[in-house]
């Protein structure tokens, strides 16, 4: 096992989630799992990098298409305690600039508008950011500003944010790692960053009908990616009200957690 994830440049940890995930060719011969070296490289070598990049590319289709609607469906899969956290932490100030990751229509950014100097919307789908606009503008909403732009390649400088949110965007990301270390290099020194997100599910439902690419954290990854990134002060919390709720077939509901880590 050390050797595989060695030869796969991973910790175990990683290299046993692949294992579950992945048609990883191995076997388990007594107690200890068995790898073909050869087998491994050839595994590796057949992957095809355009599967992985269509799977984000019919999320922004996905999004684009529900823009309109997309306040509704929402409110199916997480209510309003994420923004109510946001007060419960007291982390807005009037004079702060913050941005709004994989903004969509605007959950996050029309919310906390009124109680900072100015919001950057940050998101893939041009659909969802005109949504944005339009509700903003409904809501006598005018210190929004949108950009439509990669959540990993941010075309502002460093340093620009205060705050940085993230709601329900890393679960589409193929890579968390690279999403929050462009989170820290566009926070301020000293600025925080509040994600909110699935835990760990099983739901396949929700994850072909979102088009989602993670089926929600574990914890420790969320700690290790922000740990990793440079990140102090590393706090979360499980939202309890969503674990609470059901899923189609009748079982315990997606919960959500909150983390939070300062710059
Ligand atoms: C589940 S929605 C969440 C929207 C909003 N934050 C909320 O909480 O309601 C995910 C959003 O992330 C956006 N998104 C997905 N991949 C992205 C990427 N690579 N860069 C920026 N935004 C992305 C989608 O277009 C979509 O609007």
């Amino acid at each position: 096992m050390e050797e595989a994830a060695e030869l796969f440049g991973v910790s175990i940890k990683t290299f046993i989630k692949l294992l579950k995930e992945e048609k990883v060719p191995a076997r388990k011969i007594g107690r200890e799992w068995r790898f073909s070296r050869k087998a491994l490289i050839d595994w590796l070598s057949s992957g095809d990098s355009q599967a992985y990049s269509a799977s984000e590319g019919e999320a922004k289709e996905f999004f684009n298409k529900v823009a309109p609607e997309w306040e509704e469906i929402r409110k199916d899969y997480y209510d309003e305690s994420i923004k109510n956290k946001i007060f419960e932490l007291d982390i807005l100030e009037p004079d702060m600039t913050v941005m709004d990751l994989g903004a969509g229509s605007g959950y996050i950014s029309r919310t906390v508008a009124p109680h900072v100097k100015k919001v950057i919307a940050v998101d893939i789908s041009g659909q969802m950011l005109s949504e944005l606009r339009k509700k903003a503008y409904e809501e006598g909403i005018g210190n929004i500003q949108t950009l439509e732009n990669d959540g990993r390649d941010v075309a502002v400088p460093d340093s620009t944010a205060d705050v940085v949110f993230a709601s329900m965007y890393l679960h589409h990301i193929e890579e968390p790692l690279i999403a929050i270390k462009e989170i820290k290099r566009i926070l301020k020194s000293g600025g925080r960053v509040f994600l909110a997100d699935y835990n760990e599910h099983t739901d396949m439902e929700l994850k072909e009908k979102m088009h989602d690419i993670w089926m929600g954290f574990r914890q420790e990854d969320i700690r290790e990616w922000f740990a990793g990134a440079g990140f102090k002060d590393i706090r979360i919390y499980v939202l309890d009200e969503h674990s609470k709720k059901q899923d189609s077939a009748g079982k315990p509901g997606t919960g959500v957690f909150i983390a939070t880590a300062v710059k």
